[in-house]
C-alpha cells in the first residue's frame, strides 16, 4: 500500500468516525426525551423490598391516603410515609410474618426502607401535590384506583398533553372562583389585586387570573412557566 492510499484511507476513516460521533449524539438525544418521558413507564409496578399491598390497607382495611401521605396535603411532594407509621399498628399487628419483621429491623435500626420509586417525572418539570389536593382533584384522578392495586403501578401517561387536557377544563373552577373571574372581567382585569380581600383573600386567587384576557376561565394556568423551570 503506497503513503497515499494510505492517507486517503484513513481519511475515509476519519470520516466515518465523525460521522458515526454525529450519529451516536443525535441517538442519544433522541434517547435521552425518550426515555425520560412518563408515558414509557405507564403500567410500571416495581417490585418493592417487601410486598405492601394498598388494597389490604387502603381498600379492605380503608386506611385514609392522607393518614400514610399526609405531605400531599401540605407539600409539592407527597412523601411516602415513615417506619414509625407502619409500627403503629404492626408493633402489634402480624408479627409473626417475615415482611413485619423486615419492618421492625429497620425501624429499630433506624434505617428507612429503600421503596423504589414508581413515578418519576423528569426534572425539568414542576409538579405541586399541594395544590391539586386543595383545588379538589382525588388521587385516583391522577393515580388511578390505588386502593384496589395488591401492587402500585403507574397508572396515567403522566405526559404533558394529558396535564394540559385537565388545565384547561372548567369542571375544578368552583362557584366561587367563577364569581371572581366574572368580576374581575366587568372590571376589566384592572383592580385584581384590590378586589382579593373581598373575594376570600389570596387564596381564593385563581391562577387563571393572568389567563383572564381570554375570558375563558380554567382549571389552571396553561402558561410553560406553570410547569416548567
Ligand atoms: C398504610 C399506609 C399507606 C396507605 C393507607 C396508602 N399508602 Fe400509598 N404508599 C405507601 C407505601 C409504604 C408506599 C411505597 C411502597 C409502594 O410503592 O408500594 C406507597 C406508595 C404509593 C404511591 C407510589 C409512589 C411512587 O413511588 O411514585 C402512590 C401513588 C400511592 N402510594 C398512593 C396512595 C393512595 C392514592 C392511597 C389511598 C387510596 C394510598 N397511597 C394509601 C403507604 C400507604
Ligand atoms: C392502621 C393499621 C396499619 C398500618 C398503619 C399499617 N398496616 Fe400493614 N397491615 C395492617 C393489617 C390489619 C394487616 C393484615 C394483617 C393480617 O392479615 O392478619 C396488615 C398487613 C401488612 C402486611 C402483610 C403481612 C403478611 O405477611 O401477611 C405487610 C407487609 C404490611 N402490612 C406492611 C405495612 C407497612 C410497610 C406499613 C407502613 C407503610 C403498614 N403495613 C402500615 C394494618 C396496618
Ligand atoms: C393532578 C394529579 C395528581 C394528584 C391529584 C395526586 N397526585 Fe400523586 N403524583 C402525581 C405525579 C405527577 C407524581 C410524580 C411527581 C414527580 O415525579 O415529581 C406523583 C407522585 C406521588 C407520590 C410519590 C412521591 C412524590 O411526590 O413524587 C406519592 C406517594 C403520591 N403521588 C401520592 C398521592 C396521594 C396520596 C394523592 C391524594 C392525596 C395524590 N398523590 C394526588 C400526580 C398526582
Ligand atoms: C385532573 C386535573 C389536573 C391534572 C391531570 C393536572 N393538573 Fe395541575 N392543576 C389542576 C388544578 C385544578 C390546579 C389548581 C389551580 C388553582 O389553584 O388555581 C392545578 C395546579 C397546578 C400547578 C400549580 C401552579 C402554581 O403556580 O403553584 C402546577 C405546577 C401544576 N398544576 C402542574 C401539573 C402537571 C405538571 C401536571 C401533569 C403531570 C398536572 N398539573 C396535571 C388540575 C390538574
Ligand atoms: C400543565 C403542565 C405543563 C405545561 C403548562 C407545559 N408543559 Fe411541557 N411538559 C410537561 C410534562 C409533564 C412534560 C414531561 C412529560 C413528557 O415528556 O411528555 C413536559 C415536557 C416538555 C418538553 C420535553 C419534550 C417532550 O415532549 O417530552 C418540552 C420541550 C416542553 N414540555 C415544552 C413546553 C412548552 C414550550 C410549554 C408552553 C407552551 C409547555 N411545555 C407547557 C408539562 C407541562
Amino acid at each position: 500500500m503506497s503513503d497515499e492510499a494510505g492517507s486517503a484511507e484513513s481519511k475515509k476513516v476519519q470520516k466515518l468516525v465523525l460521522m458515526g460521533t454525529a450519529v451516536a449524539t443525535v441517538l442519544a438525544i433522541a434517547g435521552t426525551l425518550f426515555y425520560v418521558s412518563p408515558q414509557w413507564y405507564q403500567n410500571y409496578a416495581p417490585t418493592q423490598p417487601i410486598p405492601f399491598s394498598h388494597k389490604r390497607h387502603a381498600g379492605d382495611f380503608k386506611i385514609p391516603c392522607l393518614y400514610c401521605h399526609a405531605s400531599a396535603e401540605r407539600a409539592a411532594h407527597a412523601e411516602v410515609p415513615g417506619l414509625e407509621t407502619c409500627m403503629n399498628c404492626h408493633s402489634v399487628v402480624k408479627t409473626d410474618s417475615p415482611h413485619i419483621q423486615k419492618v421492625k429491623e429497620h425501624f429499630d435500626a433506624k434505617k428507612p426502607m429503600e421503596w423504589v420509586k414508581v413515578h418519576v417525572l423528569p426534572d425539568f418539570v414542576r409538579f405541586n401535590h399541594k395544590r391539586h389536593i386543595s383545588a379538589g382533584v382525588a388521587c385516583q384522578t391522577c393515580h388511578g384506583p390505588v386502593e384496589t392495586m395488591e401492587k402500585v403501578y403507574q397508572w396515567a401517561g403522566l405526559n404533558m398533553g394529558w396535564c394540559m387536557d385537565c388545565h384547561r377544563n372548567d369542571n375544578y373552577v368552583t362557584d366561587r372562583r367563577k364569581e371572581w373571574a366574572k368580576k374581575e372581567i366587568e372590571m376589566g382585569g384592572v383592580a385584581g389585586a384590590s378586589a382579593l380581600p373581598r373575594m376570600g383573600g389570596a387564596e381564593a386567587a385563581p391562577l387563571w387570573y393572568k389567563a383572564l384576557a381570554n375570558k375563558h376561565p380554567h382549571n389552571a394556568d396553561v402558561s410553560c412557566t406553570t410547569c416548567h423551570y
